[in-house]
């Protein structure tokens, strides 16, 4: 069994700017130590607030061995609890989501108020003490509209990532947006592959002839942020800010998250075949036309696309050692009426053709990594930056929270 000193040793042995040795991407030993070294206690992408608008709305969602359920309570605010009965432990909510005035176990009917608190168990002793045997608490925070949960202790901070996400995110207007489509796919790959494929659109003109209609692959979008520098994208950079519309690349000094707001190709307003919007009524206040879109990504499980007309958010999440979950949600106006305001098939087709064409290109390198033969091969500066971003944000992280050193290493 490998265990956290065979981790440190092999992220010793890794290339720098080559990706990783075949065990990263395939050892179930590995891939515990992932989940309790990342998934376990950082912040996670969960849903989006608008997907649970009213008293007693829920979602569940599986982080490895846990299940979480995210509620809406009476006073409006959004929890997290652990989906096991304060009981014997039964799973509560069994469905991905409903909506239930308490939360009541199927079992045996403990019956938890939307805020935790046991408020009925029949029959128990005398003596029994509901205030002792409320649900346990998951760390739950919004970012400007978008729920992060954090399994953690303590959790790692999160006001700045709020803070900047409220200014960056507010003129989409999150809170005024509702789902209109969303799709969970599976991916056999290991979720270090669906990220790392993420992270660069080398890839993109072999692979996404819908999405490359509407999307720039100039590496610079896609990087580390050192392409920043190209002129167009500051232009573009210059002509947003000019409105108020946040814009300016911005990484967090962990590297674990990014925002930036890209133009897309031509006159493009979201990725549609034609690259017209896909939706009439548009989103928040965006000042102007030919926004782009504003990128987003928070290792390790989200990126995000914000348009003028529609948002997408991605959540990755790992099943297994080669099995990753990936949900894509597609949200509008909540007043943008189907059939009216945009067709669904418009509006989805892109990216639903995309996300199935990186599938495919995760399960190839993934079939790829499982030969005995396969060695770490050398990421391309120019088009991979992001990917060795990526790579460098995960073996940092891992490392400093291994050896109990670093600033990561605090949570
Ligand atoms: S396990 Fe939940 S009420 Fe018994
Ligand atoms: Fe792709």
């Amino acid at each position: 069994m490998l265990r956290d000193a065979d981790m440190l040793a092999l992220l010793m042995t890794r290339k720098p700017k080559h990706s990783l040795p075949q065990p990263f991407y395939t050892n179930p030993d590995l891939y515990q130590i992932d989940l309790q070294r990342l998934f376990y206690v950082d912040w996670l992408f969960a849903v989006p607030a608008c997907e649970i608008p009213k008293t007693g709305n829920f979602v569940t969602m599986a982080v490895g061995a846990y299940s979480i359920i995210i509620v809406r309570g009476a006073d409006g605010q959004v929890r997290a609890f652990h989906n096991t009965c304060r009981h014997r432990g039964s799973r509560i909510c069994q469905t991905a989501k409903g909506s239930s005035p308490k939360l009541v176990c199927p079992y045996h009917q403990w019956t938890y108020e939307l805020d935790g608190t046991l408020l009925f168990a029949r029959d128990m002793d005398p003596g029994f003490d509901p205030s002792q045997h409320g649900l346990i608490s998951v760390h739950c925070r919004s970012a400007g509209g978008m729920i992060f949960v954090c399994l953690a202790e303590t959790a790692p901070p999160f006001d700045k990532l709020a803070a900047q996400a409220e200014q960056y995110f507010g003129p989409h207007r999150l809170d005024e947006t509702k789902v209109a489509y969303e799709s969970t796919i599976v991916e056999n790959g290991n979720w270090k592959l669906v990220l790392e494929n993420n992270r660069e659109c080398y890839h993109c003109s072999g692979m996404h002839p819908s999405l490359c209609r509407t999307f720039d692959d100039n590496p610079n979008i896609a990087g580390n942020g050192d392409g920043m520098v190209d002129p167009a994208i500051q232009a573009h950079l210059d002509r947003c800010e000019k409105v108020g519309l946040p814009s300016r690349f911005h990484i967090d000094p962990w590297n674990q998250w990014r925002m930036v707001r890209v133009p897309l190709l031509g006159k493009a307003e979201s990725y549609t075949m034609d690259g017209k919007a896909a939706v009439g009524r548009r989103l928040g206040q965006i000042p102007i036309n030919n926004a782009g879109t504003l990128l987003f990504f928070h290792y390790p499980n989200t990126w995000n696309h914000f348009l003028a007309d529609t948002v997408l958010l991605f959540r990755v999440l790992p099943i297994g050692p080669c099995e990753t979950q990936v949900t894509t949600k597609w949200l509008v106006h909540k007043d943008a009426v189907e059939g009216e305001d945009y067709d669904l098939k418009r509006l989805t087709e892109v990216w639903i053709a995309t996300n199935d064409e990186d599938r495919q290109v995760v399960e190839q390198n993934q079939l790829g990594i499982f030969s005995p033969a396969y060695r770490p091969g050398p990421y391309s500066g120019l088009q991979e930056s992001g990917v060795i971003q990526f790579v460098d944000w995960y073996c940092d992280t891992l490392q400093s929270r291994l050896t109990g050193r670093g600033m990561m290493a605090a949570v």
